[in-house]
């Protein structure tokens, strides 16, 4: 695996393997887990060329302390990458990606503005300008992202049929440890206690998700179930529950399936965000 920091090396590195065939693109902002891996290694079956990128977007982080807490650990991700197989790592201190008197945005609309949007003002903007820069750097055949940030995979998959980007966005399943928790870079923020708190968010989405397999058609009744659960949490401070419609992401009277059920909690010092997808009546989880 090649290591780069300059956009030079990384024109460079797709010039020399061209011949290698498609192009598939992992970004993200570091500190890698086993979703990370999932991702690197779905890229790998499918492409010819794997790269990834670690970048600490500033412009999607709405805290500034937020950016500067973010755990990071290049060499102990490199090596992770290397062995999932990994043909490129891109990782840019900031001013390679925005020069200085930067002022081009992309700005994605109604789909960035309910859920995290709300709670997060300009993130979506930083999200959709860094990923639609790091397909003008790459040209991609493909990019992989997780669908643990639903929003975002749908925010990215808009801009990318507004903006005619020649690249397939690829989703991939959220991996969870085996209390249900979420994969995340933030876990690493989590005390032992919080830790075992953190639970409470798949333990809540799935008390909704049993609700509506029982029968349950109300998405206020499968929105108090979530905020029940998590009241039960002493450490859990919920920012939102959500049971939303997954093209528009506008919340929804009455549950369907293929609705997202979806929250924000902070735990500690760890915002964290999940979700499920409704399944079919009697089918499997989402
Ligand atoms: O999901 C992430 O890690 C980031 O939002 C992304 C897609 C790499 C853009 O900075």
């Amino acid at each position: 695996m090649r290591i780069v920091e300059s956009l030079a090396e990384t024109r460079a590195w797709l010039a020399e393997t061209r011949a290698a065939g498609e192009l598939g693109l992992v970004p993200t902002m570091g500190y890698l887990h086993e979703g990370h891996l999932s991702l690197l290694r779905r890229a790998r079956a499918e492409n010819g060329r794997v790269a990834a990128t670690i970048f600490a977007n500033p412009a999607q982080f709405d805290k500034p302390e937020d950016l500067a807490s973010y755990p990071r650990d290049i060499p102990r991700d490199a090596a992770m990458l290397r062995e999932a197989g990994c043909d490129l790592l891109l990782a840019p201190p900031p001013g390679e990606i925005y020069l200085p008197g930067h002022q081009t945005w992309v700005e994605v609309g109604d789909l960035a503005a309910p859920l995290e949007g709300a709670h997060r003002p300009g993130h979506f903007r930083g999200v959709a300008t860094v990923v639609l820069k790091l397909f003008g750097i790459f040209q991609p055949d493909r990019a992989y992202f997780g669908q643990k940030d639903a929003q975002q995979l749908a925010v990215i998959r808009r801009m990318v049929r507004d903006l005619n980007q020649p690249v397939e966005v690829v989703g991939c399943p959220t991996l969870r440890e085996p209390d249900g928790l979420a994969m995340s870079s933030r876990n690493a923020r989590l005390g032992p206690e919080e830790r075992a708190a953190a639970g409470v968010l798949f333990r809540a989405l799935s008390a909704a998700r049993a609700a509506w397999q029982a029968g349950e058609t109300e998405a206020e009744t499968l929105r108090r179930v979530m905020r029940s659960v998590l009241a039960g949490e002493p450490l859990a401070e919920p920012e939102y529950v959500s049971v939303a419609d997954p093209l528009t992401l506008t919340e929804l009277d009455r549950a369907e399936a293929g609705a997202i059920l979806s929250m924000a909690v902070n735990v500690g010092r760890a915002r964290l965000i999940d979700n499920l997808i409704l399944p079919p009546r009697g089918g499997a989880a989402g």
